[in-house]
């Protein structure tokens, strides 16, 4: 398939090429071939963020993305990840594909989280290898997979596959004392503010790629941040903002998870202890201001596309890679919960054909991105990716738009969901779910519920058995995109 795609670029080329034979001097074959790469591929600048949420003020920080971004393009207001935790969704969301295919389970090696069969298989498969192959210039600077650069799997050394210019950082995000991989060479950083920052070092790298560049090819710029996730240290001249503000007081805040909540949800102290609770205010000022460093970054990018004259044809994505929460059911800090908090994201998007200042509630989620870019990119989407590509929909100067149900499915509808999903060899009795949402746009689906018990959904992910395989049957929700679901918004 690929192959074939190949051979239609070439065939394509080639007939530009000998139409211009006779009208130009041939030895100018090489810099056609790169003008017509060029004329015809857009530019694309990937910001991913590091647990950055949406429901509890998240984009507070993000006066620029706001302006640069929100302002001139398309607010997906309903984007969320089907598995809210850095490494599952992180491998989603370079192959399209979900836990259940691309098998990077949780965030550890043994979970093949950046493991020996990640690298054989989904990672020589990522967007980054379909944008390399098709003439893109890419470059990837930032926090990559938790486990990447571990000895036990190539150290630094090991630059996936796709990448032309490659700044990984060793292991899980960190804001100083870190270990970068070069394009395969070890690079040390302390604590220098200016020097080591590595927001700071992520967004310089990227200017001097832009610099450097000549554009005559286009380019893929994945920018990954480590913010605003643990240990949640700002800059120091943005230590002091934020200081009167706390955690948002949600209406789930800091209150007892009832019988109706899984197992994992019903443990801890409830409710949560003073100092717990100052510690969760805490968090969040510093996860704020780690993130004003971002919106630095955004800002500078987007200057420089402009002085170059490559931002009209340039796509900005800015996307997190799962939510957070902090104090919702008296759970202190962390993501990888079925609640809003923890799976709804932050998504917004500039570029060519992306109209500008709208926001689009069609529902959406981290498996969409890689069919996405190679779509707008002008590549075909593999069969293997599981998500769909959202170009018609981001195009469009109208929403679709879309109906919640709330728990109002019927018994039926209920019945004929649980057989849908029953998967072999296990008993029904496990697959129990609750239904708490459905959310629906046109024949797309996705089905919000919980799962009677956390310790299941672990073992459900290891024995890859799905009832189709296009469905993601992890925790936290199901999402039914391939199929109409015949579920109506009630009056
Ligand atoms: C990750 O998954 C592997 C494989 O199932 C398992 O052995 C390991 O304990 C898991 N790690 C964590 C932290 O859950
Ligand atoms: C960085 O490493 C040095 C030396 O090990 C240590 O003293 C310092 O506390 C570390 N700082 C941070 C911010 O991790
Ligand atoms: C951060 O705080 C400083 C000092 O109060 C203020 O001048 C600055 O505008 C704040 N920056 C942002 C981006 O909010």
């Amino acid at each position: 398939m690929e192959c074939r795609q190949i051979g239609y670029l070439f065939l394509g080329f080639a007939v530009f090429v000998s139409v211009m034979y006779w009208s130009s001097p041939s030895h100018i074959h090489s810099e056609l071939r790169a003008q017509y790469i060029k004329k015809n591929r857009p530019n694309f600048v990937f910001i991913l963020t590091d647990d950055q949420d949406v429901v509890l003020d998240g984009m507070l920080p993000m006066a620029n993305v706001r302006k640069l971004i929100a302002k001139e393009g398309l607010t997906l207001s309903n984007s969320f990840v089907a598995s809210p935790l850095c490494c599952p969704s992180r491998s989603s969301i370079l192959t399209g594909q979900y836990v259940h295919n691309h098998m990077a389970i949780n965030n550890s090696l043994s979970g093949q989280c950046s493991g020996t069969r990640w690298q054989m298989g989904p990672e020589k498969r990522t967007f980054a290898t379909h944008l390399h192959n098709y003439g893109y210039e890419t470059f990837f600077a930032g926090k990559y997979l938790n486990q990447y650069g571990h000895e036990k799997v190539g150290g630094v050394k090991h630059v996936p596959p796709g990448w032309d210019w490659w700044f990984g950082l060793k292991g899980n995000s960190r804001y100083y004392n870190y270990t970068l991989s070069v394009n395969g060479m070890a690079e040390e950083h302390g604590t220098d503010p200016d020097k080591d920052y590595l927001t700071k070092v992520i967004s310089e790298r990227a200017l001097e790629f832009l610099h450097k560049s000549s554009f005559e090819k286009p380019f893929f710029m994945m920018l990954s941040v480590p913010s605003a996730h643990a240990p949640f240290t700002p800059e120091p001249k943005y230590s002091g903002n934020f200081s009167s503000l706390r955690a948002p007081r949600t209406e789930n805040f800091n209150i007892k998870a009832g019988e109706g909540k899984h197992w994992l949800m019903r443990q801890g102290v409830q409710p949560l202890p003073d100092d717990v609770v100052n510690k969760v205010d805490d968090v969040f000022r510093n996860r704020l201001r780690t993130l004003l460093t971002v919106d630095d970054m955004v800002k500078d990018v987007v200057e420089y596309l402009e002085v170059v004259d490559e931002l009209k044809n340039t796509y900005l994505i800015f996307t997190s890679d799962n939510g957070y929460h902090l104090g919702q059911f008296s759970q202190p800090l962390d993501k990888r919960e079925p609640y809003e908090t923890d799976i709804r994201v932050p998504f917004t998007i500039r570029g060519p054909n992306i109209p500008s200042g709208m926001v689009n509630t069609f529902p959406t989620t981290n498996i969409d991105l890689a069919p996405t870019i190679l779509d707008l990119a002008g590549i075909r989407i593999p069969k293997y990716m599981d998500g769909v590509s959202l170009k018609s929909e981001i195009t469009k100067t109208k929403s679709t738009g879309v109906h919640v149900v709330l728990n109002s499915i019927s018994l039926s509808e209920e019945e004929l969901l649980k057989r849908e999903y029953q998967i072999p060899g296990y008993p029904q009795r496990v697959m129990r779910m609750r239904v708490e949402a459905i959310l629906c746009a046109e024949k797309t689906c996705v089905l919000f519920g919980e799962l009677e018990s956390s310790a299941f959904i672990a073992k459900l992910l290891i024995t890859n058995q799905c009832y189709r395989t296009r469905l993601f049957m992890m925790a936290i929700f199901i999402d039914l995109r391939f199929h109409h679901c015949g579920v109506r918004a009630k009056a």
